[in-house]
């Protein structure tokens, strides 16, 4: 199976280069799913349903979120009915939505999409290596599911490779999410699963972590209360992991860096070309 992952979307410029370009890579690569994360695609903070839709029209078969998931008070009620939308697993139980969703994609296999967050420098939340075991035991790779993608949305690298070493063999994919800065340590772990701490962006790499710089710098300089965070506007990058996986074990056997627009160095799987 041919799998896209893309980091955060921020903001509208973010927004517009998914908009923009993800229907022509879904074709051009004969992608099987897409997966994006947009919890700052609203004005850098949460996600509309609108925006949702959008995004899902563009090519997204799931969207997770983060520690911004409802930012944006409305997604407390459409991601109730928005299955092919996630947000942490271990949030407390009773918080809206879900943490793992099994979708049916276009080719007949089945997609488990998880999304765990960190501990590390975020909110005191459940463990997110119980939440990963629950979810990856209810659902097994190769007989739940034909592919597994693990969002690990934290702070902390050392917490991401510990959650993908815990999840090596038993996911395509596990993948971090929310630093908003591409790593270069894509790889895939000794029993086959595809590695990489940091998805990057869907933004302005022009910015401090998507937002406009000015706001963000002075609020380092001066403790005070300032103006809101905006995000900047400049061209985004396009920033994830290219997988393919076996699709008999579901374990990937290709990857590579995605970085297309915007100011990043451009890369591209080589190996989808016809
Ligand atoms: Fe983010
Ligand atoms: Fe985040």
């Amino acid at each position: 199976m041919r799998l896209l992952f893309l980091g955060d979307i921020v903001g509208r410029t973010g927004r517009n280069a998914v908009i923009e370009r993800l229907p022509g890579l879904r074709e051009a690569w004969k992608l099987d799913a897409v997966i994006i994360n947009g919890e700052n695609a609203a004005g850098g903070f949460g996600l509309t349903e609108a925006i949702f839709d959008e995004v899902v029209a563009s090519g997204a078969d799931v969207v997770t979120l983060g520690n911004h998931s409802f930012d944006q008070r409305e997604a407390l009620v459409f991601i109730e009915r928005a299955p092919r939308l996630i947000r942490p697993a271990n949030y407390p139980k009773g918080t809206p939505g879900r943490g793992a969703t099994l979708v049916d994609l276009k080719n007949g296999m089945r997609l488990l999409v998880v999304q765990v967050m960190g501990r590390v420098y975020m909110d005191a939340l459940d463990d997110p290596f119980a939440a990963l075991e629950r979810e990856l035991a209810a659902c097994p790779l190769g007989l739940g599911a034909d592919a597994v993608v693990v969002d690990v949305h934290a702070e902390a690298t050392s917490e991401k490779q510990a959650l993908g070493h815990f999840a090596d063999g038993r996911a395509s994919l596990v993948i971090g999410t929310h630093t908003h800065v591409p790593t270069s340590d894509h790889q895939i772990l000794g029993h086959g699963t595809a590695y990489m701490s940091d998805a990057g962006m869907c933004g302005d790499y022009d910015s401090v972590l998507g937002m406009d710089k000015e706001e963000p710098i002075r609020r380092f300089i001066q403790k005070t209360p300032g103006l809101r965070f905006e995000p900047a506007t400049g061209e985004a990058t396009l920033s994830g992991l290219a997988v393919e996986t076996d699709d008999r074990t579901g374990l990937a056997v290709k990857i590579a860096p995605v970085r297309i627009g915007g100011k990043l160095s451009q890369a591209e799987p080589d190996f989808w070309l016809e």
